[in-house]
């Protein structure tokens, strides 16, 4: 094991989770925020906070990272448009950073209706009455479309149609772990395609 807490030979989605866990117990708030790329298409970047909500450590690709939003947004567009996204997780309380290269695909089966049960009642009507990312004329009328749709939906609506995950299979992933003086340390994991093994490298800081 590196001083990092890094293992070269490790399942990097069991380091990314164990990294995970870690900063849940430092982090003041949301230690599972991340910072989403995507590109529009002129390949103009784009980038905004979103919950990580599950880092799987299994399955196609050998493991994913998955997160909801609206498919109606700036970012569902974009990402259904490039079909790939990266994204980076920093940790102040660690000094630790994750960052995510790769493929996407949307996840609206059973995961997706199992987390989206799991919110606030609250969240699940907001999550009808926002058209996400298009232009609003008044906080007004956000709660008047919210009202509406609380008496529209009732107490168990079903999951939006326009409303679900998006899962992340990478095909790069480094992992960043501060030092002293700068000389930081760096390993990044990389495959052309999720068929191939994982090469991995150490990085100059
Ligand atoms: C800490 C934090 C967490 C957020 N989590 C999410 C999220 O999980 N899903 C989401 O759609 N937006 C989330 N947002 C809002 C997004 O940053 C963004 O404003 C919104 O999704 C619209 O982005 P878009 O226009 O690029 O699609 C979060 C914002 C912050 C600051």
């Amino acid at each position: 094991m590196d001083r990092s807490g890094i293992f070269a030979g490790e399942n990097p989605f069991a380091i990314a989770r164990t990294w995970l866990t870690e900063a849940e117990a430092t982090e003041p708030n949301d230690p599972n925020a991340i910072a989403l790329a995507s590109v529009d298409p002129d390949g103009l970047p784009n980038v905004r906070m979103v919950l990580l909500k599950d880092i799987e450590t299994e399955g196609e690709g050998g493991g994913a990272f998955v997160f909801y939003t609206n498919y109606g947004s700036a970012k569902g567009h974009e990402l259904a448009a490039s079909g790939k996204a990266a994204f980076v997780m920093h940790w102040k309380s660690l000094r630790r950073q994750v960052r995510v290269r790769g493929l996407v695909t949307r996840e609206e089966g059973p995961p997706a209706d199992a987390y989206y049960a799991s919110r606030s009642l609250q969240s699940r009507l907001g999550a009808w009455a926002s058209r996400q990312s298009e232009p609003l004329s008044s906080r007004g009328a956000l709660m008047a479309e919210v009202a509406k749709v609380t008496a529209l939906k009732g107490p168990n609506p079903p999951r939006p149609p326009f409303w679900g995950g998006f899962r992340i299979r990478p095909v790069e992933i480094e992992f960043w772990a501060d030092g002293a003086f700068r000389l930081h340390d760096r390993f990044r994991w990389t495959r052309e395609t999720m068929a191939d093994p994982w090469k991995i490298a150490r990085l100059n800081p």
